[in-house]
């Protein structure tokens, strides 16, 4: 099969980091070009570290740098959980500069040259580049084949009792997407839940030989903090769910369901309030990763990320 053309739009971020080099570690997906936004850490760091992941690859990939606030405010970063640097602290070389421009006009020249319904576009941070790349010029959409999203929860939140930090922390420009019209999926906290990484499991991981990359993963991977939401036992792997899924869907159960972002100004902003039942009889805007074949999920990134420089 042809390899999927691919904009990945992150804030790397320790599970970003992860999550880019499972990509560019995939003959499936043809990465075309990284844009970042603020989201975990800040734009300043952000952009180091995605030019500093991509570079580690060898791969000559275009970073671009994008939004430093969202749509309607400023982001809140999250370093108790990347830490202050963004990658728990794991030190990479430098990577290649930016590349000049801005994020949403660097996608809108990617959909402008590609194939209709061929490009993948996966999201991994709050979504205002892609926001902004895809208002204006609605042509751009039919280019789209996918959108992908690490984004909401059906249950509860992790940056507030009620919403999820990328969906919290830009919740207009998860809206427009949710109210575009083309396939998009969702692999939200309850489906990252499900990757679930342990001690043992990451000294399972690390039996595996592999270079400078799976160095770098397996170092995060240690330094990532237990979560309290899951009894210290261990903490889910969010991002690199939304990569496999483009890679390969059969690791997933799914189902096509309904779902709006509460845009109040009170507690629940930024909650995805999600349809899984079709109670309220509403066209289906979204497929719901639901369930996750999880030792299949880390073969899979072990073996792909292990397989780079
Ligand atoms: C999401 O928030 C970020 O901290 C992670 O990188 C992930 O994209 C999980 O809620
Ligand atoms: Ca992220």
């Amino acid at each position: 099969m042809r390899p999927k053309p691919t904009i990945i739009d992150c804030d790397p971020g320790t599970d970003d980091a992860i999550a880019l080099w499972l990509a560019l570690g995939s003959p499936e997906l043809d990465v075309k070009l990284v844009t970042v936004a603020g989201g975990n850490v800040g734009l300043a760091a952000t952009t180091a570290n995605a030019r500093a992941v991509v570079g580690l690859t060898g791969r000559a990939v275009p970073v671009v740098a994008g939004a430093e606030r969202s749509l309607l405010a400023d982001f809140r970063a999250e370093t108790a959980v990347h830490g202050a640097d963004g990658l728990g602290g794991v030190r990479l070389p430098e990577g290649p500069p930016l590349a000049p421009g801005i994020a949403a006009d660097a996608i809108r020249t990617v959909l402008r040259a590609a194939d209709p319904d061929s490009v993948t576009v996966i999201g991994l941070g709050p979504v205002t580049n892609l926001a902004l790349a895809l208002a204006t010029e609605p042509a751009l959409l039919g280019r789209i084949a996918e959108i992908v999203l690490m984004s909401g929860a059906w249950s509860e939140g992790n940056i507030t009792p009620a919403a999820e930090f990328n969906a919290w922390n830009d919740p207009e420009a998860l809206a427009m997407l949710l109210g575009l019209d083309r396939p998009l999926a969702m692999a939200t906290l309850d489906l990252t839940a499900q990757a679930f990484v342990t001690p043992e499991l990451v000294s399972r991981l690390a039996q595996r030989q592999g270079g400078a990359c799976w160095q770098a993963a397996l170092g995060i991977l240690r330094a990532l903090p237990a979560s309290k939401r899951f009894g210290h036992r261990g903490y889910p792997l969010h991002d690199p769910c939304a990569v496999a899924w483009a890679i390969d869907p059969g690791l997933f159960g799914a189902r096509p369901a309904h779902a709006v972002v509460d845009l109040g100004a009170g507690p629940s902003r930024g909650r995805t309030v999600v349809d899984r039942w079709g109670r309220l009889g509403l066209a289906a805007n979204h497929m719901l990763l639901e369930a996750l074949d999880a030792p299949a999920f880390f073969d899979l990134l072990a073996e792909r990320i292990a397989a780079l420089p």
